[in-house]
């Protein structure tokens, strides 16, 4: 299956759904139709009898086309816990294949879906799945979205062993500088960059206001492998580098 990207995390609260945002938005600058998904969510609140995640419905809104709520968000649960904590409360099984059937239906629309995982890359689904496993169901690469402070050297590595150890491809990686007081962030994202074998595709600064077209302003698609771009769609832009870590 091809047409997307698997947005994971050093943590959740890490700037997955702004560097998502950002992303449809700079695909879209550059002419591409993208959607985006938040299969999993909680910490939903109800209207009309239906639960909704803030996250998704942004999502849903910068996409070029327009989804049923449902797709976007298929598995919404109130509590702010642990999905498959929360799924279990109410008696849900988080259904992998369903949510694979419901994304290809959305990537039959687009060129480019953008899925938000929940949590970081071990996150439970249910008793014995996790995130990495329906990013791998989804056989999508996976952009890595580290928040930039201390303790991300271990979570961002760390992360990176576990995507390879689910035989899932890294796309690239996202510094988030979303805690402007970090000291020597500058050498910590040097140091990622020595280190995660995939392309830095930009460097948020704490956003005024992190809407998708500033996080757009700060991300570089064309900086994704020219392997990757060519399967699963975000063509290089014309004399833009296709890898690096610049
Ligand atoms: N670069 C940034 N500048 C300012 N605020 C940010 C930035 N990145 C994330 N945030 C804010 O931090 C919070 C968590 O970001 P979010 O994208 O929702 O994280 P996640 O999706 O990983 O849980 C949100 O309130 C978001 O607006
Ligand atoms: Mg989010």
């Amino acid at each position: 299956m091809s047409g997307g990207y698997f947005i994971t995390g050093t943590d959740t609260g890490v700037g997955k759904t702004v560097v998502g945002l950002g992303l449809m938005r700079a695909l879209k600058d550059r002419g591409r139709r993208v959607a985006a998904m938040k299969p999993v969510a909680s910490g939903c609140r109800e209207r009309d009898g239906i639960l909704y995640n803030d996250d998704a419905l942004r999502l849903q809104a910068e996409g070029s086309v327009g989804l049923p709520y449902s797709t976007v968000n298929p598995y919404a649960f109130a509590p702010p816990i642990a999905p498959h904590l929360a799924a279990a409360e109410v008696g849900v099984w988080i259904s992998i294949p369903r949510i694979v059937e419901e994304f290809r239906g959305v990537a039959a629309q687009v060129e480019t879906v953008i899925v938000e995982g929940v949590g970081g890359w071990r996150v439970p689904l249910d008793e014995r799945e996790t995130v990495a496993d329906l990013a791998a169901a989804l056989g999508l690469p996976v952009i890595l979205v580290v928040a930039v402070r201390l303790g991300c050297l271990n979570h961002a590595l760390l992360t990176v062993e576990g995507i390879h150890h689910s035989g899932v491809a890294l796309a690239g990686w996202v510094a988030n500088r979303l805690e402007p007081a970090c000291t020597r962030a500058e050498a910590d994202i040097d140091t990622l960059r020595r280190r995660i074998p995939a392309p830095l595709l930009g460097i948020l600064p704490r956003l005024a206001r992190p809407d998708p077209a500033a996080g757009a302003a700060h991300l570089h698609p064309e900086r994704l492998a020219a392997w990757v771009t060519s399967v699963f769609g975000c063509r290089p832009a014309r004399g833009g580098a296709t890898s690096g870590n610049s």
